[in-house]
């Protein structure tokens, strides 16, 4: 009797093990909501260079030169990279000599916007880190050249919500990159990793045109599309004129030496000194 309860115990702790191995390790706590995930990569940021060990060369190869060469027509581009990290986009793009843009990168672990904000302090004048979730996008309509999210729409609350933003503050013509979760892992991640064929048809659902989706790593497709039509109209030359409030208004903000404000509900957005603006949660 004894033994069978010993056993229970036993079998019952190793699945409890399992459960939060899957949760937490696995899935990197996606069902369990955004606060666990942001927790997560905060508690990881300082490591989490050094375990992707990112190859330079891939990364100009699959995405830096990639991107540069489809902005090349454009003067000063302005690209928006949502759920930034540690700012592995941006680093690619800068590495170009032909790339005279700026970006904008968000993401809400404050831990990863600081790595991000170390490792990129000589781009400071052309990189602008914003702490802020990437479901709700504080900007104007058609303002970005090129937006780019990868390897983390699997772990948003709701992809197709921040897809949908991310084809809105896009300018018509503009050039969508982003990724979908593949490889073995993705039979883990039920209703967060989907087929190739589903992926192409959500950016499709989108009125995305000349989608391109291929294989990149072991863990991810590529995906490439455009927002069709032209665009019209310069680009917004200042950082106040392109941030909205997140919050109720969506109002433009007003900088006030070291913050942002809205005069519509009062909110104010610090500017910290490692040059992040926060809006947070
Ligand atoms: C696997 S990392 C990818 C980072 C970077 N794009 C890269 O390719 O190295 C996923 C990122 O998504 C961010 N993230 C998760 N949920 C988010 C949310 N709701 N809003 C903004 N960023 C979020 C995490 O903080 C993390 O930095």
């Amino acid at each position: 009797m004894n033994g069978l309860i010993l056993v229970g115990g036993v079998s019952l702790l190793a699945l409890l093990g399992a459960l939060l191995y899957w949760q937490l390790v696995v899935t990197e706590g996606v069902y369990l909501g955004r606060r666990v995930v942001v927790w997560l990569y905060d508690l990881y940021a300082s490591r989490y260079d050094d375990v992707k060990q990112f190859d330079e060369r891939d990364e100009a190869w699959f995405l830096g030169e990639p991107l540069n060469k489809a902005l090349l027509g454009v003067p000063a581009p302005l690209v928006l990279d949502v759920a930034t990290g540690t700012a592995r986009l941006p680093q690619a793009l800068f590495q170009q000599p032909t790339f005279s843009g700026r970006v904008v990168a968000l993401d809400l672990s404050r831990q990863m916007l600081r790595q991000a904000a170390s490792k990129m302090a000589l781009y400071r004048d052309r990189l602008t880190l914003l702490w802020q979730d990437a479901t709700r996008l504080p900007f104007p309509d058609a303002v970005f050249d090129a937006v780019t999210c990868l390897e983390a729409l699997e772990f948003l609350p709701d992809a197709k919500v921040t897809l949908t933003e991310m084809v809105r503050v896009l300018r018509p013509g503009g050039l969508l990159l982003t990724s979908s979760r593949t490889g073995p892992g993705a039979r883990w991640m039920p209703g967060r990793a989907v087929s190739r064929e589903a992926f192409v048809a959500l950016l499709e659902s989108l009125s995305l045109s000349d989608v391109l989706v291929s294989t990149w790593q072991v863990d991810y497709d590529i995906a490439w599309a455009r927002k069709p039509g032209r665009s019209t109209g310069p680009t917004p030359p200042t950082l106040p004129a392109l941030l909205r409030c997140p919050r109720f208004t969506g109002g433009p903000l007003i900088r006030q030496d070291r913050a942002f404000f809205c005069d519509t509900c009062d909110s104010h957005y610090p500017i910290t000194d490692d040059g992040v603006v926060e809006m947070g949660w």
